[in-house]
């Protein structure tokens, strides 16, 4: 894709995750984080996230995350023993609760407000680069992202993505037949988001539009490894990892991968 029609939609992107920002650092969830930021060994990431980094020992790793978002799995990363020194975000809003979590947890990574396919010089190369759930699919150019994270870290530090699974872009659980699918797994066609963004499925009305790029897990694959990457680990889960609404996905007799975590070697 041509680097204005990226810049058209990342701004588009960024003034949807900011008109959002305000929907998530209030509340009894906020409240709750913000407290459970300031215990001992505060850390969200789930247990399959958890085994992976452990499996890989991160300790003493400094680590970065692109797409952060408020920072609370950048943050996590200190129970591991890993040094969460950079947290990168396009949406300003959403660092400044990052930045309050920070130091409710007494921790101090930069976080960035940036664009990440406009990131200033000098960001440093590190250990562990860690993508989580709903980063990719904001993503207009693949290649080019991986090669700006591959640009983020030295040679032989890993990279760890958690993401949703391609497939579940098929299926739309707010449909009457939610388990036939609706979406090509190969549609390239953005798709436009006009309401408000929650984590939890519910409806927080208009939202500034964003736009939703889907790929499928070969592009992801392909992407990554032409960027300067060695597969090392692509492991598909039954499990969720997104919103409550995809939950009749799990459990199935005949059960689709839901998401998948993929671990690679800088070279
Ligand atoms: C779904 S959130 C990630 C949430 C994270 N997994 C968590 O649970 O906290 C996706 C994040 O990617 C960020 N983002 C989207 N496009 C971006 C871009 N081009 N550059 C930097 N950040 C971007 C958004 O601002 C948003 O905070």
């Amino acid at each position: 894709m041509d680097p204005d029609s990226v810049l058209t939609y990342t701004q588009a992107n960024k003034a949807a995750w900011n008109a959002s920002a305000h929907l998530h650092g209030q509340g009894a969830s906020w409240d709750a984080l913000l407290l459970a930021a300031g215990q001992p060994g505060f850390n969200v990431l789930d247990d399959c996230l958890n085994a992976t980094l452990s499996d890989l020992g991160v300790e003493g790793c400094s680590a970065v995350q692109i797409g952060c978002n408020n920072a609370r799995e950048l943050l996590s990363l200190a129970a591991l023993g890993a040094r969460p020194v950079l947290g990168i975000d396009q949406s300003a809003a959403f660092l400044a609760q990052g930045a309050q979590l920070a130091a409710a947890a007494r921790l101090s990574p930069r976080l960035l407000a940036a664009d990440v396919y406009e990131l200033p010089d000098g960001l440093g190369q590190h250990d562990l680069a860690l993508i989580t759930i709903g980063v990719l699919n904001w993503m207009p150019d693949l290649p080019r992202f991986f090669q700006v994270v591959r640009g983020l870290l030295h040679p032989g530090a890993h990279l760890v993505i958690n993401e949703t699974h391609p497939i579940l872009e098929m299926f739309n659980p707010d449909s009457a037949t939610p388990l036939v699918p609706e979406t090509s797994y190969f549609e390239k066609t953005p798709v436009r988001i006009d309401e408000a963004i929650t984590y939890d499925g519910t409806d927080a009305g208009e939202g500034e539009t964003g736009y939703w790029f889907l790929h499928t897990l070969g592009d992801i694959v392909t992407a990554c490894v032409q960027s300067g990457f060695h597969l090392q680990r692509l492991e598909e889960h039954p499990h969720l990892n997104r919103e409550e609404d995809y939950a009749i996905y799990e459990n199935q007799p005949a059960q689709l991968p839901l998401c998948y975590t993929l671990v690679a070697k800088a070279i």
